[in-house]
């Protein structure tokens, strides 16, 4: 392996799996040791699942995956649910973590209805399967101009939702509904903090990360024009960007 300053672990949202990273993993070689593993249940992980998967199952198997390659530190990037993971994984093992790149994410919980969604798509997933949801679900997490655009990006976004396992995306629909609010708790995050978002994010609009930027001291914001949900696919040039030259600065050579 060749000496890199960091080794950067790519967290994949949801209902998705690690080649949501496609677009990074190269592109970063040269910067950072770059792990993008699928998550419990996803891709190519076929690992049985429980019937809810919460945020703290993923982040253990995170812990696990870097305990097995011997890394002590790593700087997480987490998309989305990635995020939640992130957070998750910083609360538990604050000491392993050198920087946090938070995409698309959020930090407060689900409400009432938003609850009650998680059992609807947990329900859908299951009756309904998921090449029927796929194509609703990339409409949503794409911005405007990709799926007005870029027929590749939706096609790829359609493919990988539809290819998830039914079981798996039930369990962490049902997990993310678990987790806690964290918005009174983004003051103590000590580590350098990346958000990134794109402006066309109809899930997690642009105020969302805006508060997570004006509460966590060491945080910088950039936001991606013409990017919506999966600004990392969408933009990949602008992200990776960013990406490197919070990795660079976080190396002390920028
Ligand atoms: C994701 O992209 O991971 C999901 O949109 C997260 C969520 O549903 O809260």
């Amino acid at each position: 392996m060749a000496e890199h300053t960091s080794s950067l672990l790519l967290i994949h949202g949801f209902p998705l799996d690690s080649s949501l990273w496609h677009d990074q993993r190269m592109a970063l070689a040269d910067v950072a040791h770059v792990l993008a593993p699928d998550l419990r249940g996803f891709g190519a992980d076929e690992r049985e699942v429980p019937e809810v998967l919460r945020m703290e199952d993923f982040a253990e198997d995170l812990k696990e995956l870097l305990d097995r390659n011997g890394i002590d530190r790593v700087v997480l990037c987490g998309l989305s649910m990635g995020g939640y993971i992130a957070f998750t994984f910083l609360e538990r093992w604050p000491e392993r973590v050198a920087g946090l790149i938070l995409c698309n994410t959020r930090a407060t919980a689900d409400d009432a209805a938003g609850r009650d969604a998680r059992v609807a798509t947990a329900r859908d997933a299951r009756e309904k399967g998921m090449a029927v949801m796929a194509r609703a679900m990339a409409a949503k997490v794409l911005g405007a101009r990709t799926v007005g655009e870029r027929p590749d990006i939706v096609d790829r976004a359609v493919a990988m939702i539809a290819r998830q396992r039914p079981g798996a995306t039930a369990a962490a629909a049902l997990g993310m509904a678990q987790r806690p609010d964290r918005m009174e708790v983004l003051h103590r995050i000590t580590v350098p903090t990346l958000i990134i978002t794109g402006d066309e994010d109809a899930l997690m609009p642009l105020p969302t990360s805006q508060a997570m930027a004006d509460r966590i001291p060491n945080a910088r914001l950039v936001i991606i024009p013409g990017a919506g949900h999966l600004s990392n696919v969408e933009a990949p040039e602008a992200f990776n960007t960013a990406v490197r030259n919070f990795l660079a600065e976080l190396a002390g050579t920028r």
